[in-house]
């Protein structure tokens, strides 16, 4: 089909593909993928969907899976986080794909639904945060008969008309689609938990692989990919001088524990709070003061959210923040923040993704990609070296649930850890790190096999 694809600029295509040329020799982990099944193709016959940020990055990550067979069309999961020269470049590659940065939440649903539209529909998911296979999986439940919710947000009213347009359009086309989908991989924290839920409800009609607990996963991208993207962000947007300013951190996880490193790295003073006391314990042994928001709201010069729950900064907060106080969220979705309840206030727009926002009391704030994960929208995301390790997770996913399909059941799965094992493995060359080797009596005497897995299944790095 000519023009199968909605980007911002296909002109754009040329200086996307200089951009992934230089990613490529960043993400190790996907070239060795390539290396090592692009003959073979286990992905031949895949048909793969996915709602992942239309980043550089991802553009290696959907090349990998093109060089491996799979037939792919892809739409950005996020509305500020597509790179528009990345998806330029796709779209010229061939490859059907369907983001703009900036996009409406509309569009967004749109797109996703676009994203869908092989000939024979999909047989595989790739998601992150976990919309396309919400919407799939809703659209199923409300053709059975389900009602609709009552929307309690501009996001859920965005998509209940989308489902609405789409059962209007194609009657039963939601549970044809949800009875061809193989199994979906999931990106992200958010996403897993989405899974999680809908397994507990018994509302899990395909197997699931939580790719976002792989330990070269989490324990890398949320971690150093935010310790790296997350101060990247603040700065493009504010270009703000971050030493000597009090930043708060909501949330001490994975996402918590980079983004503290981040601030500190830039000479930020930083306060964490949480609700976990296991937690709480670490950041404070981390050195760093575990606080109520309450305490320290009217003080602080930058607040950021990590949590993945949401009302953490809520009105009352914002109300007592002090004069041009920064806000913003690098969790999953804006409902971290309660933005919403600033529409009626005076709004100006700074530049794209940044706004001054002014109080009753005559204090502005400034408001990151209007509470949306701020990395990618006021910056680039995580660096290539760090998503090859989540992206080389992904690609392993879609093969196991493509290629050894029946050995699953309608659950949640992580891969297993020789899979871990091998992803880290791939990374090590390109920075240089020896690996000291077991002999055989050392690996006796600890339990393990010389070439590993070198951890037993509850440990947890
Ligand atoms: P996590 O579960 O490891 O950490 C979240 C932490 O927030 C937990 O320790 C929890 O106890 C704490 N928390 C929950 N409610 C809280 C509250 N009201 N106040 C203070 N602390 C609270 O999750 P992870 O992996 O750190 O992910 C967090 C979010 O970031 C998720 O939405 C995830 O999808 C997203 N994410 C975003 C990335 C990005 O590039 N922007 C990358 C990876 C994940």
């Amino acid at each position: 089909m000519a023009n199968d694809y909605i980007v911002k600029d296909i002109n754009l295509a040329a200086f996307g593909r200089k951009e992934l040329d230089i990613a490529e020799t960043e993400m190790p982990g996907l070239m060795a993928l390539r290396d090592e099944y692009g003959e073979s193709k286990p992905l031949a016959g895949s048909r793969i969907v996915g709602s992942l940020h239309m980043t550089i990055q991802t553009a290696v990550l959907i090349e990998t899976l093109v060089a491996l067979g799979a037939d792919v069309r892809w739409a950005s999961c996020n509305i500020f986080s597509t790179q528009d020269h990345a998806a330029a470049a796709i779209a010229a590659s061939g490859v059907p794909v369907f983001a703009i940065k900036g996009q409406s939440l509309e569009e967004h649903w749109d797109y996703l639904d676009k994203s869908f539209m092989f000939p024979d529909g999909p047989n595989l998911i790739l998601d992150d945060g976990g919309d396309a296979t919400l919407y799939i999986l809703l659209g199923a439940r409300i053709e059975g008969g389900e009602a609709f919710g009552v929307a309690t947000s501009e996001e859920e009213e965005a998509i209940q008309a989308q489902i609405k347009k789409r059962m209007e359009a194609s009657p039963g086309w939601f549970t044809k689609m949800r009875d061809q989908i193989k199994g979906v991989s999931e990106e992200t924290t958010t996403g897993v938990h989405r899974l999680y839920d809908l397994v507990k409800k018994g509302q899990l009609p395909f197997p699931a692989i939580n790719v976002n607990d792989s330990v070269t996963k989490s324990k890398f991208d949320n971690k150093y990919g935010c310790k790296e993207s997350l101060v990247d962000g603040i700065r493009r947007a504010t270009d703000t001088m971050m030493a000597g300013k009090v930043a708060v951190v909501m949330g001490y996880g994975d996402v918590g524990k980079g983004s503290a490193a981040s601030l500190r790295g830039a000479g930020a003073r930083v306060k964490v709070t949480e609700v976990d006391p296991i937690c709480a314990l670490q950041a404070a042994m981390d050195g760093f003061e575990v606080v109520l928001l309450e305490d320290v709201v009217s003080s602080a010069d930058i607040f950021i959210t990590t949590t993945g729950n949401k009302d953490v900064i809520r009105i009352e907060h914002m109300r007592e923040m002090k004069d041009m106080a920064i806000v913003g969220n690098i969790g999953h979705f804006d409902n971290e923040i309660q933005v919403a309840a600033l529409k009626n206030h005076k709004w100006t727009n700074i530049k794209e993704q940044v706004d001054m926002i002014e109080m009753p009391n005559g204090h502005r704030l400034i408001l990151l990609s209007e509470g949306r994960l701020l990395n990618l929208g006021n910056a680039t995301g995580h660096p290539s070296f760090v998503m090859s390790a989540s992206f080389t997770n992904q690609v392993l996913a879609q093969m196991e649930l493509w290629t050894n399909n029946e050995a699953y059941k309608n659950d949640v799965y992580i891969l297993p850890k020789h899979l871990d094992e091998k992803v880290a493995r791939l990374h090590l060359d390109r920075i240089g790190v020896k690996l000291s080797k077991l002999d055989a009596e050392q690996a006796a005497y600890i339990g393990v096999s010389p070439d590993g897995p070198f951890k037993p299944e509850h440990y947890r790095y």
